[in-house]
């Protein structure tokens, strides 16, 4: 392909400006939809690098686009790179020279690697840009930790608009720098929120012959709803349902009127998940109609799940090839149960996802939202190079 050389030049020489925009994001984080000041920093820079630049009118959010002179949609591609801004509620606790600035807010979960890795690509591509074989667009995206998250909004403001195929990226701890883990198909789970409000009729703990206890229903309704993964839904295909919070009285010898069990749903087929609310229906109506109580169900419904596009990640693995060599692909086993936004792009367009590895080599293995994150930075411009790689042979692909 032509121009890796060159891409391969501008993205090590651009290392520690790489490493430099990483430590500032590091130090000024914003919470999920309060990232005005680090979408102001990026418009800035990429319309700096000459990027055509869209802001979302609410000031959170952008997209960009590096087009080639004589780039025509009718003849040519688009390839979309996503990385996405937003830091969580954590007290950092990395003692590192660039740590937190913002006390209580925290980039632990790598988006300001996400976002430094694809500025990377941004700088590396812009000096190939009248080279370039398609038009390249840049996600910065907003609040991807919080539903309803910020790339529906992205798609909502027009970023899929001409978008042919999308790329991201995560980082990963537990793998070593110098890897990266990809896989095709299921990815991630979708994730839906759900509350349900058991309504009885309370009085004496003594009698509770007299009341409908909304306490004992819930419970009855909560074991249904553990044991229908495998029984009402195909064991084949995973359902996971977390019940996290359960709030019912107050007293030792008061029978309350209601009980409310709050959780998730995580499944990886769209089928599964459509089933999901038919059964709890069901089951609610159930057991109340068994014991006389009453029920209201919410669900909300989050990121839809992952599915990686196999030629997508074909030409990820290719450029981790190039990038790393052979040894360093993890084929990753099984999708992750949690949930990811990335889906909401791949509802319009193919793309793929892969975890890029930022464990040290003598580093300290610490997860994903810990306040004693501490990627290794090295995985920065391995990140950027393999984006920046496969945006390119997807854009030449015939
Ligand atoms: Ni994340």
């Amino acid at each position: 392909m032509t121009g890796t050389a060159e891409l391969d030049a501008a993205i090590a020489g651009a290392h520690g400006e790489l490493i430099a925009l990483r430590r500032e994001l590091h130090q000024h984080p914003e919470l999920s939809r309060h990232e005005f000041g680090t979408t102001r920093k990026l418009a800035e820079r990429l319309s700096a690098l000459g990027l055509e630049v869209h802001v979302r009118p609410e000031g959170i959010g952008l997209y960009a686009d590096l087009t080639p002179a004589g780039f025509s949609p009718a003849t040519h591609r688009t390839v979309a790179v996503r990385a996405d801004i937003d830091a969580l509620p954590i007290v950092e606790a990395t003692a590192l020279p660039y740590a937190s600035q913002n006390v209580g807010v925290m980039h632990a979960c790598g988006h300001d690697m996400h976002t430094a890795c694809a500025m990377g690509v941004a700088v590396g591509l812009v000096q190939l840009r009248d080279q370039l074989p398609g038009r390249v667009r840049f996600f910065f995206q907003h609040s991807e930790e919080v539903a309803p998250g910020g790339a529906d909004e992205l798609v909502a403001f027009g970023c899929m608009e001409g978008v042919d195929y999308v790329l991201g990226l995560h980082v990963d701890p537990v793998l070593e720098v110098g890897n990266i883990g990809i896989k095709d198909g299921p990815m991630t789970a979708s994730a839906d929120a759900f509350e349900l409000v058991v309504r009885g009729r309370g009085g004496h703990a003594a009698r509770p012959h007299h009341c409908v206890d909304p306490v004992f229903v819930a419970t009855q309704i909560a074991t249904g709803l553990y044991q229908a993964a495998g029984r009402a839904f195909d064991a084949r295909d995973p359902v996971v349902i977390s019940i996290a919070s359960v709030v019912a009285g107050d007293g030792f010898n008061v029978i309350p009127d209601t009980a409310t069990l709050r959780g998730t749903v995580r499944t990886l087929s769209a089928d599964t998940r459509q089933e999901v609310v038919p059964l709890f229906r069901r089951l609610a109506a159930g057991v109340c109609g068994t014991y006389g109580a009453e029920y209201d169900l919410e669900m909300y419904l989050g990121a839809p799940s992952i599915s990686n596009d196999a030629e997508v990640a074909a030409h990820m693995r290719a450029a981790a090839r190039e990038v790393l060599g052979p040894e360093s692909l993890y084929e990753i086993p099984l999708p992750s149960m949690g949930a990811e936004d990335f889906s909401y792009y791949l509802e319009r367009a193919p793309g793929a996802m892969f975890r890029l590895g930022t464990k040290g080599h003598d580093g300290e293995e610490h997860f994903l939202h810990s306040p004693r994150f501490a990627p290794d930075e090295r995985a920065l411009a391995i990140g950027s190079r393999i984006l920046a790689r496969a945006a390119l042979s997807l854009l030449s692909s015939t």
